[in-house]
């Protein structure tokens, strides 16, 4: 949440800076703003709404825009305070000195600002955020005006989550940065240096980047970076290269993010495969830095996640449980700490995260570590806190996810989980190696399957469009059908702003069958006829019950099963798989679904209402 930029170099700041808040928009689009330091100056601009309106507002600003090379921006997502052009960063200290930009909540910031009303400064906004220009700014006479020297001192004095990037206009080569529990990256270029929320920001001008650690100050030049602890002391980083470049967070000829992001699906689940499947069918999961010895002891596994990412988490409890007979969880991860969860050094905790940011799973994490879990995470973004964080990571081979709602995400994070489930199974001897193969085989089948779903499609938006106008939607499944109706509930609610449920089919007749009416849509996500059909047969007799009660059905199902035919008021075929591999498929007519219905009711997709991608607070 909020999105933060930092350049010195030698480009014009302010293309560069717009240009990074572009590529984080997605991070939040309450407002946005930005910083220029020259000459002993600040130039300011800032705006509610979205980046569209700060960029009109720069382009008639009187005076215009300096021609500075050091400058910081931001987009906000509102915590404290609307979401008006006051409350929107950067925010400017009393005396004009000091600029900055802020991701996170500072939880002692009312104490703070009595401190500062004593001091006789009257705060301007309705910010957390304010208190802190306003305390570097007081700090920086006392320190030499060492701008890095004057966050520390802030800093410690700090409670809560942060990211704070700083310009002091008496120093216009320098920006300085501090992260606590919030993202914040390093790029460097030559002759240049970036600083922000994450690397799409500074992609395009380079690949070299570094992580930060916990409680960090750094310092960025032209020449270079230099990072400290919070009380000084020269502090250990890690550079790495990004392994995908700028066209990959550009819409490609698509008119929306997601809609290129649910075409990229099938190369998603390719690469998310790729490299860890030996030819005898071994699996080599090379960031596994848990030990087959360890992952013999254990007894149970904890999922934590949040939204999608808790959906493929429960998709994955029923296959590894099936193939490990280790007994799984699956918790929300804002709940989990909260409930003293059964918790022991021979529990595995999976963390699920696309940002690898997501605040409620990386306090989740934290608690498993420190009741003696281990902690490994699945996650998409290289460089972030929750794998830094985790005992091992499996990185899902997504690339880039701008849009809000998470689509190729929820495909590879459900892969990279089953790998996992086969690994153990593979350790711990629960499944013979040709078995282990079989299911491999399986898996890799599932990209040209995708790709088959993907040409189906035309079908799911005519049928979305027909049905924009329902007040309610209701989805169905069984097994891992069920996450996938909740997933798919989740997407529409997000995206087409409307009232859509997930359930357990057999649960509809314990209540929820109340809710059906006359034309309500009801998704009903049909499990293969081959191989469990038990549980195909239970779920025809549901889609016969709910249309007896007047539902429209729009039935996904397997090509070639005709017994669903007669109940279907829509027909939505997927390739016949699996029962496991089934979500693989079954969730990208559900994706298109809610995408196509929000279109139709004009809503920004990639970008909906009081939503950010990478939620970086409780
Ligand atoms: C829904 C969506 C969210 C995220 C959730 C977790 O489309 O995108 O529900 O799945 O906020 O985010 P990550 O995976 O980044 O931890």
């Amino acid at each position: 949440m909020c999105g933060i930029v930092g350049y010195v170099g030698h480009r014009p700041a302010l293309d560069v800076v717009i240009s990074g808040l572009r590529r984080l928009e997605y991070r939040g689009y309450d407002s946005a703003g930005v910083a220029l330091a020259i000459d002993g100056e600040l130039w300011t601009e800032k705006r509610a709404g979205k980046l569209a309106n700060l960029e009109a507002a720069v382009a008639e600003a009187a005076p215009p825009p300096p021609p500075a090379t050091t400058g910081i921006g931001h987009t906000r997502w509102a915590t404290h305070g609307g979401p008006t052009d006051r409350n929107a960063h950067p925010h400017v200290s009393s005396d004009g000195a000091v600029a900055i930009i802020h991701n996170g909540i500072i939880e002692n910031f009312a104490e703070l600002r009595e401190e500062l009303a004593r001091e006789g400064i009257e705060l301007l906004s309705e910010t957390d955020t304010e208190v802190a220009a306003h305390l570097v700014a007081l700090e920086l006479p006392r320190c030499a005006g060492d701008l890095a020297e004057a966050m520390r001192r802030v800093c410690r004095r700090l409670n809560g989550a942060f990211t704070l990037v700083a310009v002091d206009a008496s120093r216009p080569d320098v920006v300085v940065g501090a992260r606590r529990n919030s993202p914040l990256v390093v790029g460097v270029g030559e002759g240049e240096s970036f600083l922000a929320s994450d690397v799409a920001a500074f992609i395009e001008f380079t690949r070299d980047a570094i992580e930060l650690g916990q409680d960090q100050v750094v310092e960025v030049r032209r020449e270079g970076v230099e990072v400290t602890d919070f009380d000084g002391n020269p502090a250990e980083v890690t550079p790495f290269t990004v392994d995908w470049d700028a066209s990959a967070a550009e819409k490609g000829g698509y008119d929306l993010f997601m809609l290129k992001e649910i075409a990229e699906q099938p190369k998603a689940v390719a690469d998310t495969l790729r490299g860890r499947i030996e030819r005898d069918g071994t699996l080599r999961l090379d960031d596994m830095r848990i030990t087959p010895a360890e992952l013999r002891e254990i007894d149970k596994i904890v999922v934590v996640a949040c939204g999608t990412a808790y959906h493929a988490g429960m998709v994955a409890k029923y296959a590894i449980e099936h193939w490990t007979r280790i007994p799984v969880e699956c918790e929300l991860a804002s709940e989990f700490r909260y409930r003293d969860p059964i918790i022991h050094p021979r529990t595995l905790v999976i963390a699920i995260s696309q940002s690898g940011e997501t605040m409620d799973t990386l306090m989740a994490l934290r608690y498993a570590r420190e009741q003696g879990a281990r902690v490994l995470a699945i996650c998409n973004t290289v460089g972030s806190t929750i794998p830094r964080e985790s005992d091992a990571v499996l990185y899902t081979y997504a690339g880039p996810e701008i849009a809000v709602a998470s689509t190729k995400a929820f495909l590879t994070q459900i892969v990279a989980a089953y790998l996992v489930g086969l690994y153990l199974a593979q350790v711990r001897g629960n499944k013979f190696g040709d078995e282990v193969r079989q299911i491999l085989d399986e898996l890799e089948e599932m990209p040209a399957k995708v790709d088959l779903v993907l040409d189906t499609v035309e079908g799911v938006r005519k049928i979305a469009r027909e049905l924009a106008d329902s007040p309610s939607v209701l989805f169905i499944g069984r097994h891992v059908g069920y996450p996938v109706a909740l997933e798919g509930a989740l997407k529409l609610k997000e995206l087409a702003y409307m009232h859509a449920e997930g359930f357990a089919a057999g649960e509809l007749k314990h209540g929820p069958i109340a809710l059906i009416e006359e034309g309500m849509p009801v998704v009903v996500i049909v499990p293969s006829p081959r191989g469990r059909s038990v549980l195909h047969d239970k779920i025809v007799s549901n889609v016969q019950e709910v249309r007896a009660r007047g539902a429209r059905t729009i039935v996904v199902a397997e090509e070639g099963d005709e017994s669903v035919v007669p109940y279907a008021d829509h027909i939505v075929r997927v390739p016949p798989c699996p029962t496991l591999m089934q979500p693989l498929v079954s969730t990208v007519p559900l994706q298109v679904f809610a995408c196509e219905m929000a279109t139709a009711k004009g809503h920004d997709v990639d970008q909906p209402r009081n939503l950010a991608k990478s939620v970086t607070v409780e």
